[in-house]
């Protein structure tokens, strides 16, 4: 490990430790969904986080007259809106070293903007987060067509993804802080994927500004799952110009090269001597400009990088981002085994942010760990086959720091 790596990372191991063990997945299936077991747990005289029940309001609805609500959460200094609409983060604010508050996520400020939208901004993303060549994969010898939304290929789970659908949510305050259960059921074949999946998310902010998504999935068929969320993360605040300047850090020695379509060409590639080196960690924008091919097919990087840990029970530090000028920062512990770094590569100055200000490229970037994309097609990358009788388990963490 390089030295400015370890300075990046040091220092959380326990803050980690100690978030994992309250809000492992055993506790998460605590909950069962209801108001009034959170209220128990909190009166059964466990350690309050000292958060207040998250509340809701009406943010709108859709063409159908289904109206959409968002919650407001606040915890360990993190303050964060959620939307029943694909589950999305429309808000999240941490303050810089001086307690200054600022939305560090792109997002718009009307349920319009979100229906007509394309960049999936804070979503939550399933059944498939990622591409699928082709929209097609065959699994134990039946072929399966899904919708084809990007070029040839199939992203996010299709034209009408779970950031398109309607979640029922449940707030909690518990031990373990403050957050919303989501939950939905995909019928079998939405999307052309075979099996009913029932899904449950649950969002904790901790009384240590940690921001935890736990994923958890059946089937009553086989299928496959790749549950991931969108945020855009901006440290200097939405609308406020460009990511290239902040310090990204990916414990990762490998990534997955792309094809014109950006489908992975199988080939895990070393970034040792290219632009894909993010290991001792270095500013987002320091390579980008790079004559190099990959960048090139993806107008910057927009790619899977793959952890050097692999697949984990309990999530792991692998990245880190930081923003010099506010000191805002975060570092991201998951136990999958991959992350698509997405560097706002298609936002083209025609959307107009949350706080009225234009988004251009390069305004925003995503960390969406995740399995490889086009893993149902590419049998030497993990699986993302579940079965009847298994649960998919997955948590991601997001620890803010200035
Ligand atoms: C993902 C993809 C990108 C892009 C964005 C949404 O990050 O990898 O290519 O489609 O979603 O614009």
């Amino acid at each position: 490990m390089s030295t400015s790596r370890r300075n990046i990372l040091a220092g959380v191991a326990g803050t980690v430790a100690a978030t994992a063990t309250v809000g492992g997945t055993a506790h998460a299936a605590d909950r069962t969904g209801t108001g009034s077991a959170a209220t128990g747990a909190a009166d059964a005289g466990r350690p309050a986080a000292g958060g207040r029940t998250p509340t809701k309001e009406p943010f709108g609805k859709l063409p159908d007259g289904t109206g959409v609500d968002r919650w407001s959460l606040e915890n360990g200094g993190i303050r964060m809106k959620v939307l029943s609409y694909g589950g999305t983060i429309q808000s999240l604010e941490i303050p810089d070293r001086f307690g200054r508050y600022a939305n560090v996520s792109l997002g718009y400020d009307t349920i319009e903007e979100y229906l007509a939208g394309t960049t999936y901004f804070g979503a939550l993303i399933g059944r498939y987060g990622n591409r699928i060549a082709k929209g097609q994969f065959t699994l134990d010898g039946t072929t399966y067509q899904l919708p084809v939304n990007d070029g040839p290929n199939s992203l996010h789970g299709g034209t009408q993804g779970f950031d398109k659908r309607i979640w029922d949510i449940t707030p909690f305050v518990d031990r373990s802080g403050v957050g919303l259960v989501l939950e939905y059921v995909s019928a079998d074949g939405e999307m052309g994927y075979p099996g009913t999946l029932t899904v449950r998310v649950t969002y904790t902010l901790t009384a240590d500004r940690t921001w935890r998504i736990e994923y958890e999935a059946t089937t009553d068929k086989p299928t496959v799952v790749n549950l991931t969320n969108h945020t855009y993360f901006n440290l200097a605040g939405e609308g406020s110009g460009d990511i290239y300047g902040h310090e990204l850090t990916l414990d990762a020695a490998r990534y997955t090269p792309i094809d014109a379509t950006l489908i992975p060409t199988g080939e895990l590639a070393q970034v040792r001597g290219t632009p894909f080196d993010f290991r001792a960690g270095k500013p987002v924008g320091r390579d980008i400009r790079t004559g190099n091919d990959q960048l090139h097919k993806a107008q910057g990087y927009d790619h899977n990088w793959v952890f050097d840990k692999g697949s984990t029970d309990e999530p792991k530090l692998v990245a880190a981002l930081r923003d010099p000028e506010s000191g805002r920062a975060l570092r991201i512990a998951t136990t999958e085994p991959g992350v698509q770094f997405y560097s706002g590569n298609f936002l083209d100055g025609t959307l107009t942010g949350t706080s009225g200000r234009i988004y251009r490229q390069g305004d925003g970037l995503a960390l969406e760990t995740q399995h490889f994309p086009d893993s149902p097609n590419q049998p030497s990358f993990p699986s993302t086959v579940l079965r009847p009788g298994e649960t998919y388990r997955t948590t991601t963490e997001y620890l803010f720091h200035a």
